[in-house]
């Protein structure tokens, strides 16, 4: 009845920025990530006949509305389970929570999993990636190890939107450095984000389609592992992705002073001939593509920059794993 997992990271190559269904989490788009190694969430859940609520502890402190989202997702377990057990839920991350480094993707996809050991539910791979995509839609890539590909899929009721694996981990030589520029919350969440920007960016139905094309040239440059086609994709991508929130009303500025200074810093590096290149999320953090040879001088460089506090070197990491189980 109490099992612990782990799950890490992922960062979107691709980017998903829309959703097809509210309600369910359904993406607009597909979207394509690698899951890492480093930017941990670990979780404990206990189902307890003796408990007449659910409880949550964020590294070990109550922390309401996140306790909200978390109790909304049991109730999908439960009716998946078919039980109506109330549950205790511990999590902690190794990292800033809320911030653009995606804490939904590795909380939802630890917490997927360890439901389902807890309860002994046996979920498969794309059942456990699509009960994920339910608490975030991100977290139903954390659930692949590698390179993962979400499906949007086309049924109403989202039984084919999960993610898949397009490669393993070893298949593409890359590093990812994850520069961090604040520790503080982000202002407007990525659902309010994507409403927002659904209803009033004119550039969104563009977004979608310059979307779609990428999707197919990103697949064959993981295929190919080609880490230059895959680092310009992926930048580009993302500027589009920053374009279509900028469009909306109000605007969706995520960046930082500190964050165009890392991405002007990424695009004088490649002048100089280093393999190179940036993404970013719904906040200000930039997460650096390179080449693992090249990784240590860039972290250094990275690190020298005005207003970057801290950098992770993270490279494509395993799946999410349950490391203890309770009867
Ligand atoms: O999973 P959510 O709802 O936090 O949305 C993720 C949105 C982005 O991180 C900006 C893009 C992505 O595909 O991860």
């Amino acid at each position: 009845m109490q099992a612990t997992a782990a799950a890490t990271s992922n960062i979107a190559l691709v980017k998903y920025w829309g959703k097809r269904d509210v309600a369910l989490n359904l993406p607009a788009t597909g979207s394509i990530s690698v899951t890492l190694d480093r930017l941990t969430s670990r979780t404990t859940v206990r189902f307890d006949a003796a408990l007449d609520g659910d409880v949550f502890r964020f590294d070990g402190e109550a922390a309401p509305a996140m306790g909200r989202r978390v109790s909304g997702f049991l109730d999908l377990v439960r009716g998946l389970a078919d039980t109506d057990l109330c549950a205790r839920v511990e999590t902690s991350n190794d990292f800033p929570t809320g911030a653009g480094l995606a804490s939904s993707a590795s909380g939802f996809a630890a917490l997927a999993l360890a439901c389902d050991e807890a309860l002994g539910m046996n979920l498969s791979s794309d059942q456990l990636s699509a009960l994920a995509r339910r608490g975030s839609g991100s977290a139903a890539r954390s659930l692949i190890g590698g390179f993962a590909e979400m499906r949007p899929g086309v049924a109403a009721d989202g039984r084919d939107a999960y993610a898949v694996e397009l490669a393993p981990p070893t298949h593409v030589a890359m590093q990812v450095l994850v520069a961090i520029t604040t520790t503080a919350g982000k202002s407007v969440g990525s659902t309010e984000g994507m409403r927002r920007t659904e209803e009033t960016s004119p550039f969104y139905a563009p977004w979608l389609d310059a979307t779609r094309a990428d999707l197919d040239c990103m697949r064959a440059a993981i295929t190919d592992a080609d880490l230059e086609r895959i680092g310009e994709l992926a930048e580009s991508n993302a500027l589009r992705m920053h374009a279509v929130m900028l469009g909306a009303r109000p605007p969706l500025l995520y960046w930082t002073a500190a964050t165009v200074r890392v991405m002007r810093a990424v695009q004088a590096m490649r002048g100089e001939g280093l393999a190179a290149w940036f993404t970013i999320d719904a906040g200000p953090q930039v997460k650096v593509l390179c080449a693992p040879s090249e990784a240590e001088d860039i972290e250094a460089r990275l690190r020298g920059l005005e207003g970057v506090h801290d950098v992770v070197a993270a490279a494509p990491g395993e799946g999410p794993r349950v490391l203890e189980t309770r009867p």
